[in-house]
């Protein structure tokens, strides 16, 4: 094992120890290396005559860049833009991430939580958090309904063993019952599970209230306790995107940091829905644990054993995604522009609320809760969803997702407020072809 490994994994052994169990093998033998990155870290600070040190092109004191590449990116500097940036991500916006973290989950004000690590997007940030985190032989809990990507990241790249928890009740709303049966039948006997909540929900755009998301915590506390490891891994992709009262508007991340020492709560989140910026792939990986011993050091050890396995799978993110994002932020016109977004996307899902209501449905499809998000889901009573999907693509020129035999996914967040009635409306058309030819 290499030294740097050795000296980060006596820092969390000493200081925390359950978290030297849930560590993969891969995660025990992560470091983050010194060799070239720390010597030209030394040499921008003090090679004040010449550096020549990193792996980049200088002309004339500046970055060496073409015209035609910064005639795209007018606003900023080839330094900003073209440059590396550090594998944890640009220290800037790590700082301001965890800010704007804090200032949406007050709650999380005195947790001891690591500086957000940057990640090309959250789905990065997944297969990181399994390279770090998930052994082939460990169990993952993901929920019945879920983001495709799950399977291809934890199953079919990691060799993780799936579990499945239910999502809805049949009263509506969250299934904690069903989650807590399914969490502690598969926490039997075993040292450790991993489990992966994502609210607001892809595919049928629910999140918990404070009532379930609180429950939900209990229960991974209670079994932490009993003495199962557990990473809890929330994936806020759409975080913020909550459009009614009851609905828990702090991620489950803030209630899951610091309630046991075999509980790790690991946060994934990042500016590509929150932020609208999809293609720019900038996500965050942060990290959340007991206050116990040295937790500071702990933190900062699990950052760099994060970005030595982000070192080692892209070296870094995109520095111009990254100021661009940051940028953003600091931009005076950032909260109001997050607002007038959120209000479109708010208008929207109350207006498929609205139109849903409607009885002339009733016989078609049962609409799956939902309350945040840019998702919704139906599930079809009479045809099959793959069947009328293509239906509905060949005849009318709709597109939707289909997932499995009976569930329809809509996506509100492309759909104008106008144009809500009228896809419902051709849904159940399409419904009425299947039904009568
Ligand atoms: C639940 C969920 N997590 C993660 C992602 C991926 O996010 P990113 O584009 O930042 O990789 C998506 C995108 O569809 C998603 O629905």
């Amino acid at each position: 094992m290499n030294p740097l490994a050795k000296e980060l994994n006596i820092i969390i052994r000493e200081n925390h120890p359950a978290l030297m169990d849930m560590l993969s093998g891969v995660g025990k033998q992560l470091f983050f290396p010194k060799g070239i990155l720390s010597q030209s870290a030394e040499a921008k600070e003090k090679a004040n005559r010449l550096n020549a040190t990193i792996g980049i092109a200088t002309e004339e004191g500046d970055i060496m860049h073409f015209p035609s590449v910064m005639s795209s990116i007018k606003d900023l500097e080839p330094r900003e833009s073209l440059t590396y940036a550090p594998s944890f991500g640009i220290p800037s916006l790590r700082s301001k991430w965890k800010e704007l973290q804090l200032e949406k989950n007050p709650s999380l004000l005195g947790k001891q939580t690591s500086l957000p690590v940057v990640t090309c997007g959250i789905t990065h940030g997944l297969a990181v958090i399994g390279d770090i985190w998930v052994d082939p032989s460990d169990l993952i809990m993901l929920p019945e309904m879920m983001w495709g990507n799950y399977n291809m990241i934890f199953s079919v790249r990691k060799g993780a063993t799936p579990g499945k928890y239910p999502v809805f009740s049949e009263a509506g709303g969250f299934d904690v019952a069903g989650f807590e049966k399914s969490v502690r039948e598969q926490a039997e006997g075993r040292d450790k599970i991993i489990v992966l909540l994502n609210f607001p929900h892809n595919p049928t755009g629910y999140s918990v209230t404070s009532e379930e998301g609180a429950r939900i915590a209990d229960i991974l506390t209670d079994v932490a306790k009993n003495g199962t490891k557990v990473v809890a891994i929330t994936d806020d992709a759409y975080f913020g995107l909550f459009y009614e009262k009851d609905t828990l508007k702090e991620s489950m991340f803030t209630l899951l940091c610091g309630r046991h020492d075999n509980l790790l709560a690991v946060k994934l989140d990042g500016a590509t829905k929150e932020n609208y910026v999809w293609g720019l792939r900038v996500g965050f990986i942060t990290y959340g644990i007991t206050d116990n011993g040295d937790s500071p050091s702990v933190l900062e050890a699990l950052e760099r054993k994060t970005a030595g396995c982000i070192r080692g799978m892209i070296s870094n993110a995109s520095h111009l995604g990254q100021s661009i994002v940051l940028n953003s932020i600091n931009d005076e016109r950032f909260k109001a522009e997050s607002r007038e977004k959120f209000n479109v996307l708010e208008e929207r899902a109350i207006r498929v609320k609205e139109v849903l209501a409607d009885f002339k449905y009733r016989d078609a499809w049962d609409v799956y809760p939902f309350n945040s998000g840019y998702f919704m889901c139906i599930r079809l009573k009479t045809v099959n969803a793959e069947e009328l999907r293509r239906h509905l693509l060949d005849k009318y020129g709709v597109g939707l997702i289909s997932l499995g035999d009976t569930d329809l996914r809509v996506a509100f967040s492309c759909l104008e407020k106008g144009d809500v009635e009228e896809l419902f409306d051709t849904v159940l058309k399409g419904v009425e072809d299947l039904t009568t030819t």
